[in-house]
């Protein structure tokens, strides 16, 4: 046995599943493990998995299958696959039956168990499954292991009660429970006093937050107390609900210094029939009341969404009515999919399933529209200046920085020394649909 042990962690899905691999992380380091460079050098290697849509498990098969090199090479190394896939009987079952290199499985409710679970498997090897149905009240408060020294998660609600037809986080992620106000706070605080100024609150639907606590707390509450913690200058929030908002939490956003002005309010159709079958809880009218009360509010403001396309049933004229309502609103950018059937949602019982060909020409013709409306947003950002926490070297052009600005854009400029993690002012030269370019102004 080495001296040091090392793990490496692939996360797929949403930042709730980044978060919780963050605390994965956390909980090892507390046992004795390092985090590997490379994958390969690894002696544990989990997977924290994703089910939201059909391709996110496809990758993760795939990848499992490919460890089995890696497997055979050193019998020794550990595979533990958690997260939302292993929420499903079915998925489990198949990844017992048909792949023996893995040793620990486990799901989303029982994450804190994995130093006892890692632990068993080092002393006595053989296989562990262990995946609880439900959730048991919340995931305990855990050590986290952050890969940016001055942004952080902080989880504030787990669970989610909304049952969206489509949508299959309800049965992963059980329902709602919201985590003590001062233990969010206390949170907030201890990574402000580790010199970290932007926060971002995660939850399925933050606004329930407070809903299922003693007390008139709710989401628009908390936001006020974190507004107090000295050292903290940017606040984020996701995801949040349409039909939740309020306008009473439009103003507590627009009061505050800390709170960006990006709404990101996932529409999901843009027709009132596709909107009802989703159970979505608002309808388009609504929602244009909402971007509306938000833009007279803070005219600044950039909203963002998210789009299915081919949920069941949804025909050319209820298509039309998402590319109008892109129209109507102008949205600053769009997450946009396809929609995939999941086992256990009402949703895949329906009738009237939209072939695949339908579904990608949708896809496509949504996106063209909503990529030029970006663009055409973004030009009018030419000349201006604005804020960005400083990143560090962009993922595509290692010859030039990269940060976010307050409205969540993301912003590439000339290297300079001395500013990672720094906020600093950069004025825009050049735009496209996905990001601006510019020149620093002042640091
Ligand atoms: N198929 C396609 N997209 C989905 N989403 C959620 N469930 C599905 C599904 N079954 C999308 C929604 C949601 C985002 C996180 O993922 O747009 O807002
Ligand atoms: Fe996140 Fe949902 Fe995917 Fe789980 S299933 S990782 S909650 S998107």
């Amino acid at each position: 046995m080495k001296e040091t042990k090392t793990y490496f962690i692939i996360t797929y899905g949403c930042q709730m599943n980044v978060h919780d691999s963050e605390l994965l992380g956390g909980m090892l380091e507390e046992i004795g493990y390092h985090q590997a460079e490379e994958m390969e050098e690894a002696d544990l290697i989990i997977l924290n998995t994703c089910v939201i849509r059909e391709n996110a498990e496809l990758k993760v098969y795939g990848k499992i299958g490919s460890l089995k090199r890696l497997k055979d090479k050193d019998p020794a190394l550990i595979i533990a696959v958690g997260g939302c896939m292993m929420q499903s009987n079915e998925a489990v079952e198949e990844l017992y039956k048909k792949y023996p290199q893995v040793d620990l499985i486990f799901g989303t409710h029982n994450i804190h168990h994995l130093p006892d679970l890692i632990s068993t498997i080092e002393k006595e090897r053989g296989r562990i499954v262990e995946v609880w149905d439900k959730e048991e009240g919340l995931i305990p408060d855990l050590p986290s292991s952050r890969e940016d020294d001055k942004k952080a998660w902080v989880s504030i609600i787990q669970g989610c009660n909304n049952f969206c037809t489509y949508c299959i986080v309800p049965y992963v992620r059980g329902r709602e429970r919201s985590r003590p106000l001062k233990d969010i706070v206390k949170e907030v605080t201890q990574l402000a006093e580790d010199g970290v100024i932007e926060i971002t609150l995660l939850g399925q639907n933050v606004n329930s937050y407070g809903k299922d606590l003693a007390g008139n707390i709710d989401f628009a509450s908390l936001l006020e107390e974190i507004d107090k913690v000295t050292g903290i200058e940017r606040i984020r929030y996701m995801t949040s609900h349409p039909r939740d908002f309020n306008a009473e939490l439009i103003e507590v956003i627009n009061s505050s210094d800390k709170v960006c002005e990006h709404f990101h309010l996932p529409i999901q159709s843009g027709s009132n029939q596709i909107l009802k079958k989703m159970n979505r809880g608002y309808t388009r009218e609504e929602y244009l009341d909402l971007v509306k009360m938000i833009r007279q509010t803070i005219p600044e403001a950039s909203i963002t969404t998210d789009f299915i396309v081919g949920f069941p049933g949804e025909s050319e004229e209820d298509f039309q009515d998402t590319l109008n309502m892109v129209e109507e609103v102008r949205f600053d950018s769009a997450f946009t999919f396809i929609y995939s059937s999941r086992t256990g949602t009402p949703a895949a019982k329906m009738e009237v399933q939209i072939a695949e060909e339908i579904k990608k020409e949708r896809l496509a013709r949504l996106m063209e529209l909503q990529n030029e409306i970006s663009l055409e947003i973004n030009r009018d950002l030419l000349n201006q200046e604005v804020e960005v926490l400083v990143e560090g070297e962009s993922k595509n052009n290692s010859e030039v920085f990269c940060g976010r600005d307050r409205k969540n854009k993301l912003v590439l400029f000339p290297k300079r020394k001395d500013i990672i993690g720094k906020i600093i002012r950069v004025r825009i030269t050049d735009v496209k649909s996905f990001n601006l370019y510019g020149e620093i102004i002042s640091v």
